[in-house]
């Protein structure tokens, strides 16, 4: 039987046990998906019970997405990039196996977003956060054509750091940062907004950013709100958003699509991701 994990700290809220055992079973597959509480200490192990076999590939979750990488032989263009990675498998070439390291969040962030229907070009975006989340969405979101980010951030040092990875392509536009949560009024109107931070995660959690208050200078066109955090299902960030006639999004398609990628990585099968799937999650 083969052997799938996620591993994490904490680990108990995972819902991709759920998902891709029922896929696994739709599928007829000989295989199981686990979740583990892990160690920093665990990595170096984990990666090698891959290579030997023993694991068949493992998916990891915060706070190991960027340093379970120095464990791994190769890592793929997205991984670099962005220097995270979610999905790790073997692979066989020239007689030997390695262990390969891949993001697919940037997939799921890229299927997930409205964007991606846009024929405009040069969409601009303002990035709440600048954690090891914020440079996987900038990165998805460059492939998408946004061209102009501004990013808020409570450590402003940290903002400053991430703009200065943002691979500039020849039409990118001027970006921007903004002091944690104050700009509002010295704020370009953004295509979209996501939020990149923890905060939403509790149910009491406030980004102090108030858009309500600009109304009529920001919102004559539509803004995409889109949040990472799916439990809950509405962060008062997308209740707000409602509040003034925008489009809120929560992260559950974008971990749907991660896990789909990550399961055709594995099993070489592309699940539909249908309403099933998604009353799946919600149950
Ligand atoms: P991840 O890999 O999920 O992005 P991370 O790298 O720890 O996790 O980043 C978490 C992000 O949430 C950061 O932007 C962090 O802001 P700081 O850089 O100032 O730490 C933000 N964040 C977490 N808790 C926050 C809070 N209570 N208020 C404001 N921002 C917060």
């Amino acid at each position: 039987m083969k052997k799938y994990l996620v591993i994490g700290k904490p680990i108990d809220h995972s819902l991709s046990p759920k998902l891709h055992n029922y896929w696994i079973k739709k599928n007829n597959l000989n295989a199981i998906y686990e979740k583990r509480l892990a160690e920093e200490k665990d990595l170096e192990g984990l990666c090698n019970d891959v290579r030997e076999g023993k694991i068949d590939g493992f998916n990891v979750t915060v706070p190991f997405k960027e340093k379970i990488k120095k464990y791994l032989d190769e890592c793929t263009e997205t991984a670099n990039a962005t220097n995270a990675v979610n999905t790790v498998y073997r692979k066989h070439e020239d007689g030997r196996y390695s262990v390969m390291g891949d993001n697919t969040d940037v997939f799921g962030f890229q299927q997930s977003c409205p964007l991606r229907n846009y024929s405009k070009r040069g969409a601009s975006a303002l990035i709440i956060g600048a954690g090891g989340a914020s440079k996987a969405i900038i990165f998805a979101l460059s492939n998408l054509n946004v061209r102009c980010f501004a990013i808020t951030n409570r450590t402003r040092e940290k903002a400053v750091n991430l703009m200065g990875q943002i691979i500039k392509p020849k039409d990118y536009k001027d970006h921007f940062i903004y002091e944690w949560c104050k700009d509002e009024e010295q704020m370009n109107k953004p295509d979209i907004v996501v939020n990149c931070t923890s905060l939403g995660l509790q149910e009491i959690d406030r980004i102090p950013l108030d858009f309500s208050k600009y109304k009529k200078r920001f919102f004559t066109k539509k803004i995409i709100f889109y949040d990472l955090i799916y439990n809950p299902e509405e962060t008062n960030f997308l209740l707000n958003a409602k509040k003034i006639g925008q489009q809120a999004i929560n992260g559950k398609m974008m971990f749907l699509y991660q896990a789909q990628k990550s399961f055709a990585i594995w099993h070489g099968i592309k699940n539909e991701i249908n309403q099933e799937v998604i009353n799946l999650l919600n149950d």
